[in-house]
């Protein structure tokens, strides 16, 4: 089966499955994932129901795609998404998004667990996207051309929305949350990066180090999908503090901003 046609049947399947028609998509990262648990009346559907959908294998990260409504507007929640560690391909670590996408969606809300290298973050703030550097070297535009996927080449400059940057700032000013921005960069892991790694990376202008993320921005933009990315720092990259990294770190400060995060995007569902 081609990826157009493995595509087409997930779709198919979902639109018998869910009459409403999403208008945003989320892809709920680390610290995010509760929000999928605060929809009112939530159409659940495991992954493995839906045909040729991937199942995440992390501690973590669940696998369901929610269907709901926040303020009026119809939400399609990834609660889990794949990563190239994983060892997906890169077709499979977007499927989901192309899926979205072709369901319909305009706007595509991706989050994240991030490394922090720029001094001004801490562990526990929330930095907004507003570029990536794509150190993997994968694209998921490539392989085969799907013509309903979008063009072959594509615009990255205005990646992440301005309009969507511009109300997260208001939200962050009315919570009395202080307002950060700045660029993620791509690197596969699993590893962590290692501290010459981290150097390079803030030489070359990145502020936080994630291991997803930017397969899925290019594929939203490959369909004209609007972009909002957000990162929660959840501890510093290595070699900024002496701490040695761990994934328990990550888990338990993704616990402790799950709600300033959620309440932040919320707050930018209901102004979208
Ligand atoms: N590096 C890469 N990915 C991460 C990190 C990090 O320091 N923290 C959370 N995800």
């Amino acid at each position: 089966m081609s990826e157009r046609e493995r595509l087409l049947k997930a779709v198919s399947y979902l639109k018998n499955a869910v009459k409403i028609k999403p208008e945003i998509g989320i892809v709920l990262g680390s610290g995010l994932g509760e929000l999928g648990n605060l929809v009112k009346n939530p159409l659940i559907i495991p992954y493995k129901d839906i045909p040729e959908f991937p199942v995440p294998t992390v501690k973590g990260h669940k696998g369901n795609l929610i269907f709901g409504n926040f303020y009026g507007k119809n939400v399609a929640m990834m609660q889990g998404r794949f990563h190239l560690y994983e060892g997906y391909p890169v077709n499979k670590v977007v499927f989901g998004v192309r899926v979205l996408g072709l369901l319909g969606i305009k706007t595509l809300i991706v989050s994240n667990a991030a490394g922090g290298i720029n001094e001004n973050l801490q562990p526990g703030d929330l930095m907004v996207i507003k570029d990536h550097i794509n150190f993997v070297g994968e694209n998921p535009a490539g392989g085969e051309e799907i013509e309903e996927l979008g063009p072959r080449f594509f615009d990255m400059t205005c990646a992440y929305d301005e309009k969507l940057r511009n109300i997260a700032r208001e939200v962050f000013e009315e919570l009395g949350v202080s307002f950060k921005e700045g660029v993620y960069a791509f690197f596969k892991g699993p590893s962590y990066e290692t501290p010459a790694e981290i150097r390079m990376l803030k030489i070359l202008g990145a502020d936080a180090v994630g291991m997803s993320t930017v397969p899925e921005v290019i594929a939203a933009r490959q369909m004209g999908i609007r972009v909002f990315g957000i990162s929660l720092i959840t501890n510093m990259a290595a070699g900024i503090s002496k701490a040695p990294l761990s994934h328990e770190e990550v888990l338990d400060v993704s616990k402790k901003a799950g709600e300033k995060f959620i309440k932040i995007i919320l707050g930018i569902i209901e102004r979208i």
